[in-house]
């Protein structure tokens, strides 16, 4: 029976009943009354089950809507835990690619450092040469203009003396500590320069006649071993024992090398 039918029916009943009560008797009445009223509580009983079945539904309707979205939620979590996992570890991969890239990086710096150090080094002492044979050539300027240059034939001292004045030029002589580090600087072989004890054992002389004030005396020269007469510039930069202000050896005057010319 439908909600609807039974209250249609209890109206009518309704109606029929005080229609009914006008005219009939009362003791019928009563009985009639109590049916009525056992329906009705019948009626808000059923409808009150009825509620509550819809109540029931919804209840269980939203329940599952809460544990659908809850589990959703939690799998949403879940992702949202792993996503951070894996950012974490890739930072912490990129943090150890990034330490290493550093240390390398230091570690390119610090030879590149010792690099730059050594060629400031060497460029310091470049330019302390560079100024040192600036000075010199200033120096030898100031006396007039003065021409070097290499004969270009190797020939015993004599001959090569003669190369320079056939040239109006002379071997050269080397007077002064500029001087000396000048000529140095420009030679890379060993040469004869103008300086002698021909004439008489152990004075030596220059090719004008002035004697020697000062020598630049490789070690242990000059020792006339075998009586060695002329003198060479001993150009030998792999011999530990060369230097710019010790250079000087003499030799046998008929030895062939290039000379130093001087106009
Ligand atoms: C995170 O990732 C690491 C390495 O892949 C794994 O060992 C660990 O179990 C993960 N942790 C979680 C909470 O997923
Ligand atoms: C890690 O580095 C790679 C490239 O080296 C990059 O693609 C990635 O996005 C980095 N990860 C994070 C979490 O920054
Ligand atoms: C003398 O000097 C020459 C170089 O000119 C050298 O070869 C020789 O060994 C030296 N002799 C002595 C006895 O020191
Ligand atoms: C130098 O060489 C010439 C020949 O070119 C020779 O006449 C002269 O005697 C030589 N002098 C010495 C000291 O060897």
């Amino acid at each position: 029976m439908d909600f609807e039918d039974v209250y249609q029916n209890v109206e009518r009943r309704d109606i029929e009943s005080t229609t009914g009560a006008q005219t009939q008797g009362h003791g019928w009445d009563e009985e009639k009354d109590l049916k009525h009223r056992g329906s009705r509580y019948l009626v808000l009983i059923s409808v009150g089950l009825g509620l509550i079945c819809v109540l029931l539904l919804v209840f269980i309707i939203l329940l599952n809507i809460t544990i659908t979205a809850e589990r959703d939620m939690t799998k949403s979590y879940k992702n949202t835990v792993e996503e951070l996992n894996q950012t974490i570890n890739s930072l912490h991969d990129n943090n150890t690619d990034l330490k290493t890239e550093k240390h390398q990086l230091q570690n390119n710096f610090n030879s590149l450092n010792k690099k730059n150090l050594v060629l400031e080094t060497r460029v310091n002492g470049l330019t302390a040469e560079k100024d040192q044979l600036q000075r010199d050539f200033d120096s030898l300027n100031k006396k007039g203009p003065v021409c070097f240059f290499l004969s270009t034939e190797s020939k015993n001292w004599s001959d090569s003396r003669q190369y320079c004045r056939d040239r109006g030029a002379d071997l050269v002589i080397i007077n002064t500590e500029e001087k000396q580090r000048f000529i140095s600087s420009l030679v890379s072989e060993r040469v004869w320069i103008g300086l002698s004890d021909r004439e008489k054992e152990g004075v030596m002389k220059w090719v004008d006649n002035s004697p020697l004030k000062r020598g630049f005396w490789f070690k242990g020269q000059p020792n006339d071993s075998g009586n060695q007469d002329c003198i060479e510039l001993n150009y030998e930069r792999g011999n530990t024992g060369w230097s710019p202000l010790k250079s000087w050896n003499d030799l046998s005057c008929s030895n062939k090398k290039k000379g130093i010319c001087e106009k």
